[in-house]
């Protein structure tokens, strides 16, 4: 059995919780939470419970799901791994590509692994797109649309304090949109530049509400990435377009779980509408964190990297903290200079 132990048990832990008892061979052992309310209810059915990482780090959990506010996802990472714990770090990994690195290097210096959790990857019309994708289909991409219109309320960002923070929760990009990024940069691959404006126009936070910015990636190709959390009066739309020489691909629905244009010049209209049918009758899948929790499982019975590593994260995060930098100075930004 692979022993988990999860630090941080707030909303998104629960989906740690039923993802480890979905996952044979897994099994949650530990919890941790500085808040005791908060622990006694994750602490049950003979799982041990600490107020402090540094206690469930002593007993014999072989990964460490981190699940507290994103600030605080460096310093946990860090100390799991010295004490040679694989670790799970929830979304972003960072907030910034300095406590990053110091993440990847502690886990690779110590022997341990780590996985970051992006599980719009796993989802049935993302692993269609991207077969698309490796199958060449698209021909030359031109552009490619990343669009995430959601609605976190007033009473979201005021529920807990780190909430909208620069330091702890980044904005509409680093927490929300940071998702639809990671795919946008799996299906296209790296940027060359970005331009972005940044806005808090509605909610009263400290970070960005509502974001668009332009990009170019390295192939040539543009892209166009609007998020907002602003969306009157609740979530509408995230949305990932590619557009190619002998291809187009809308995956759209709230949470880009539905096939909307599927068009591609090797398949038949029949094979086509076999794929769209395909997804509507399963639109969600496996859960995402499932997915990730049996990665994990089987990397490290079979000695391999997570499938969104660390360095996967990271590039996520590259892009965010591009945007940001290009909004604050009103120039581009090109990747190359971002240290
Ligand atoms: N992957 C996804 O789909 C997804 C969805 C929502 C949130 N998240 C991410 O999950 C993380 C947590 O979000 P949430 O909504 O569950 O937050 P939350 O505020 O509901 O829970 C965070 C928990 O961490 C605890 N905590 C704070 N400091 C701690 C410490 N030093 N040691 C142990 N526990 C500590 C808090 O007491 C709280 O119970 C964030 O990074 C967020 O971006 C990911």
């Amino acid at each position: 059995m692979v022993r988990f132990g999860i630090v941080g048990c707030g909303h998104i832990a629960k989906k740690h919780v039923a993802a480890i008892e979905a996952v044979q061979g897994a099994e949650l052992v530990a919890v941790c939470d500085t808040n005791e309310a908060r622990l006694a209810e994750f602490a049950v059915d003979g799982v041990k419970g600490f107020t402090h990482i540094e206690d469930l780090l002593q007993t014999d959990v072989d990964v460490v799901c981190i699940c507290t506010p994103s600030g605080l996802h460096p310093q946990l990472t860090i100390q799991a791994a010295e004490a040679k714990k694989h670790v799970v770090v929830e979304k972003p990994m960072a907030l910034t590509l300095e406590d990053a690195d110091q993440m990847i290097e502690a886990c690779k210096s110590n022997g341990v692994k780590m996985a970051v959790v992006h599980p719009n990857r796993f989802r049935p019309a993302v692993v269609e797109l991207r077969r698309r994708l490796e199958a060449g289909s698209f021909g030359k991409i031109g552009h490619a649309n990343a669009t995430v219109r959601w609605n976190r309320n007033q009473a979201y960002y005021d529920q807990a304090a780190w909430r909208g923070t620069k330091a702890m929760d980044g904005g509409v990009l680093m927490n929300q949109a940071i998702h639809n990024i990671d795919l946008l940069l799996w299906m296209m691959g790296e940027v060359d530049e970005v331009s972005s404006y940044h806005a808090t126009r509605i909610r009263k936070m400290e970070a960005e509400d509502t974001s668009v910015s332009i990009i170019r990636f390295q192939s040539g190709a543009l892209g166009v990435l609007e998020a907002a959390v602003t969306i009157y009066p609740k979530n509408l739309e995230e949305s990932l377009s590619i557009f190619g020489e002998t291809g187009t691909a809308v995956i759209g629905g709230r949470t880009a779980n539905w096939i909307k244009t599927w068009n591609f010049s090797d398949l038949s209209d029949e094979e086509a509408m076999e794929t769209i049918q395909k997804i509507e009758s399963d639109p969600f899948g496996v859960p995402g964190h499932q997915c990730i929790i049996q990665d994990m499982t089987e990397a490290i019975r079979e000695d391999r990297d997570p499938i969104v590593s660390g360095k996967e994260g990271r590039a996520a995060l590259s892009l965010v903290i591009a945007c940001q930098l290009a909004a604050e100075t009103g120039k581009a930004v090109k990747m190359a200079d971002l240290t």
